[in-house]
């Protein structure tokens, strides 16, 4: 039976205005690592996608380390037309500065009002260039999570996204755990339950095995 192709992003961009500062987020890349390791235990076959992260690299991936948005976008984009499916779950950062500096800055040159740009929007991209690749898209919210959710879904056209909140004392953000829905094109919405990244990655791996590729494709579950 053909492998399935499966394309993962994990983890933060840093978007670097001299050599040592950077703006970024506290993406662990803990979710997107352990898709990486199910999709791959599922029999697929795994390109990794990282941005700066401190775990181990899984075995038996193809893993590509990546620094920002644009080598994101690069590696992504270079990937992506031999995948059947994305899964992006990248905390991506939305903007950069204008301006970088080759050399560390001294403290007294730091321009204390940085203009600022937009990162491109990876999935948005990936999204126009889509032929059979199936979408799923990652939404951090701290309010209104599912509506956001969805939104985004349609914006970017996506086949299903995670909602997910990156708010308060359950945020998902470098957590072990996770409390996840998965909203489809269509609005359904599966509750996940709250349970450890490794569990809910089981659980997405199936959920996407089912839906998309016919049940043949489940993973041995750890549920
Ligand atoms: N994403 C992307 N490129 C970006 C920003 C986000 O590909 N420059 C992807 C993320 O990997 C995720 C999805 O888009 O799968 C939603 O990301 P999120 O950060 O929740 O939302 P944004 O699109 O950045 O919108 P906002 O910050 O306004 O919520």
């Amino acid at each position: 039976m053909k492998k399935i192709r499966c394309l993962v992003s994990a983890g933060p961009t840093r978007e670097y205005f001299d050599p040592v500062r950077y703006i970024s987020n506290p993406s662990s890349g803990k979710m997107g690592y352990a898709i990486a390791e199910t999709a791959r235990d599922a029999g697929w076959d795994v390109t990794l996608v990282s941005g700066p992260c401190f775990l181990k690299v899984p075995k038996d991936v193809r893993f590509v380390s990546v620094t920002s948005a644009q080598d994101m976008l690069e590696a992504c984009k270079k990937y992506f037309i031999e995948s059947d499916i994305l899964i992006m779950s990248a905390a991506v950062s939305d903007v950069r500065p204008a301006e970088k500096s080759s050399r560390k800055l001294k403290k007294s040159e730091i321009d204390l009002n940085p203009r600022l740009e937009r990162t491109p929007d990876i999935l948005l991209t990936l999204s126009k260039e889509k032929k059979k690749q199936i979408l799923v898209g990652f939404a951090a919210e701290t309010e209104n999570v599912r509506e956001y959710a969805l939104k985004k879904l349609e914006q970017k056209n996506l086949d299903c996204i995670v909602a997910n909140c990156v708010s308060g004392e359950k945020s998902a953000f470098a957590s072990d755990e996770n409390d996840i829905d998965m909203i489809m094109r269509s609005g359904e919405i599966i509750d996940f339950k709250p349970a450890s990244k490794i569990i809910l990655a089981s659980r997405i791996i199936e959920f996407l095995s089912v839906r998309f590729f016919g049940a043949n494709a489940k993973p041995k579950s750890k549920i």
